[in-house]
């Protein structure tokens, strides 16, 4: 366990902000967070790899980090394999793991940034898997109390990029472990048109050739946080109503759609584009060029210029198509 004052978060942040915190903490074990709880200075932030975090400025209080990097497998049951993840454990290197072991389910989710104990809060997903479609318990700390509790897949209540711990529970229980149900016979997942294409390109769906063709599509579509400060997807793609829909198709035919729960997914990509912010700058922060759902921090740019871009789109959206558009980051 560390404790430090003062400390720079610029490399714990993938928009890559230079600021800091009253403490940071990072515990390896949950016997080490329970000790400390009494004597922690409030409030109290946690974070993961930083990915989907906006510092608006300095944090003061603690900022607490589960440093625990164990992957163990539990057992299995048919071809079912249960793995237990540590919540510090940079989700990428799950997923690599998964394919050097032959196991199924995360391949799509391939190189997403960020560590296991956030993906699980934020229910991270790509090319048509989510995480909440394998995990099969959460292990927590209550911060409260320091109470441990585990969390079923169903009490968790995933939806799209949510769950229990982002809304009734925000900022109450600390992951310390993600149990993952995970399958030892292929179950390939290729419904996204152009992941389907490039596999077959590379020689049919095997976990090495998933995880390879989602990582080439995501390179060429997403900036490279250590180049390119940026949070992913800055904002969610909004569901609408079929009668919102059927305003935006009558003007524009060419929408793009997909059927979600509570009515129709449109992608906030195409309605930023459409309002010809794609490649545009607000200063010193960006709509990337080659994804208008991702905003970048050119160099220099502050959470408020971030927030100042965010802003205008989330205006411009409004007033072009009436939809008002939610942020996948956290402002902090
Ligand atoms: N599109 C545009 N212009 C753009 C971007 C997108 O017109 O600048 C349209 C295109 O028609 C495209 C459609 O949007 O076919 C969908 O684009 P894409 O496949 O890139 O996916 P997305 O809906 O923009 C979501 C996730 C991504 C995830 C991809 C792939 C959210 C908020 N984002 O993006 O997740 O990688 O699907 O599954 O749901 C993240 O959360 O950080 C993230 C990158």
């Amino acid at each position: 366990m560390t404790i430090r004052d003062n400390c720079s978060l610029a490399g714990r942040n993938t928009f890559g902000m230079d600021v800091r915190a009253d403490h940071l903490l990072e515990w390896s074990t949950p016997e080490e967070l329970i000790s400390q709880l009494q004597d922690i200075e409030k409030p109290v932030l946690m974070i993961g790899g930083g990915s989907n975090l906006l510092f608006m400025g300095d944090f003061n209080g603690t900022v607490i980090h589960s440093t625990i990097s164990t992957i163990e497998v539990l057992g299995r049951t048919g071809d079912n394999v249960h793995v237990k993840v540590g919540a510090g454990v940079v989700w990428d290197d799950f997923v690599a793991w998964c394919t050097v072991h032959g196991l199924w389910g995360v391949e799509n989710l391939s190189a997403i940034p960020g560590e296991v104990g956030a993906g699980a809060v934020q229910n991270i997903g790509a090319y048509g898997v989510e995480a909440k479609d394998v995990i099969d318990t959460v292990q927590t700390i209550c911060l409260e109390d320091g109470s441990e509790r585990d969390f079923s897949n169903s009490e968790c209540k995933y939806a799209y990029r949510q769950s229990i711990f982002k809304n009734e529970l925000k900022g109450r229980y600390a992951v310390a472990y993600v149990i993952f149900n995970l399958s030892g016979t292929p179950q390939p997942k290729l419904g996204y048109g152009a992941l389907e294409q490039e596999v077959e390109r590379m020689g049919g769906p095997t976990l090495g050739n998933i995880r390879q063709a989602v990582i080439s599509i995501r390179d060429s579509k997403l900036p490279d946080p250590k180049v390119l400060g940026n949070a992913g997807s800055f904002f969610m793609n909004p569901v609408v109503t079929e009668h919102e829909f059927n305003i935006i198709r009558n003007s524009h035919p060419d929408v793009p759609s997909y059927p979600a729960p509570g009515g129709i997914k449109v992608p906030a990509g195409w309605l930023i584009e459409k309002c010809g912010w794609k490649g545009r700058s607000l200063g010193p922060a960006a709509v990337y060029d080659k994804q208008a759902l991702v905003l970048v921090n050119k160099g220099g740019a502050t959470g408020a210029d971030i927030k100042r871009l965010a802003d205008t789109i989330i205006g411009d959206v409004k007033k072009k198509f009436g939809i008002t558009l939610s942020t996948e980051v956290n402002y902090i």
